[in-house]
């Protein structure tokens, strides 16, 4: 099987990328991680990806005379990785309609919520003003309306009693370090793919795959409370 080249567009720290990139360190892993682009010069994640060995490149809106412009030139940028999967990870632009349904079915975000419920910024400290008691991360194809697309795969957390938008932060950030690399795999094996604007999943066949994609419980969360039938990770 040959392994899906995907490039990660990313605006600061990286955390999500670098997850990606340890993933795909397996050469069993399904998605190569081929390029890495940044819309700022000065985002933390530019630096990881090279010391990995891993090409990057910046592409500055302000660069571009037109959002037409910028559009094309992560576009350009994208053939001449030759991609086959972009993965959004922290990527704080809202593509343009025209690239991202050229792109459509290959174009993958994380999203710090449980969606549909908190689009846009703010999640966590929205999340613990509405009082929800369960948090969590979704990844889903990218659509041109922003954090719209189909649901790959989410994971759940517990909102603590004490849990400031820093902390609970720190806990849905690490379910989305195990969730992205699951569903990147799927959408490169062909095992989640869009289609009609729905995410159709493959069933798995072998029962120890539904095990282990079906139900996780990222397990540092589980020393802190009883999470067993909590914190789960769809597909
Ligand atoms: C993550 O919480 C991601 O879900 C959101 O932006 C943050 C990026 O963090 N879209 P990082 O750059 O991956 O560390």
């Amino acid at each position: 099987m040959s392994r899906k080249r995907t490039v990660v567009l990313i605006s600061g720290r990286g955390s999500n990328m670098t997850a990606l990139i340890a993933a795909a360190v397996d050469p069993t892993y399904p998605a190569e991680i081929v390029g890495v682009i940044s819309d700022r010069a000065n985002a933390a994640g530019l630096g990881i990806a090279q010391s990995r060995g891993i090409a990057t490149k910046i592409i500055q809106r302000a660069d571009h005379p037109s959002k037409d412009a910028y559009d094309a030139a992560i576009d350009a940028a994208l053939t001449g990785f030759g991609a086959d999967i972009v993965a959004l990870a922290g990527y704080m632009r809202i593509l343009g309609r025209g690239l991202v349904e050229k792109w459509q079915g290959r174009m993958v975000n994380i999203h710090p919520a449980l969606l549909p419920a908190f689009k846009g910024l703010d999640t966590h400290a929205r999340a613990i003003r509405a009082g929800v008691r369960i948090h969590g991360c979704s990844v889903h194809f990218v659509t041109p309306e922003m954090d719209d697309g189909p649901i790959i795969a989410q994971a759940a957390v517990p909102v603590m009693v004490g849990d400031n938008e820093d902390s609970l932060a720190a806990r849905v950030l690490k379910a989305e370090h195990r969730l992205y690399p699951l569903a990147l795999g799927l959408v490169a094996e062909g095992k989640a793919r869009m289609e009609k604007g729905h995410t159709v999943l493959a069933h798995f066949a072998d029962d120890a795959d539904n095990a282990t994609s079906v139900v996780m419980a990222p397990d540092p969360l589980r020393e802190e409370t009883d999470l067993e039938q909590l914190a789960r990770i769809t597909p």
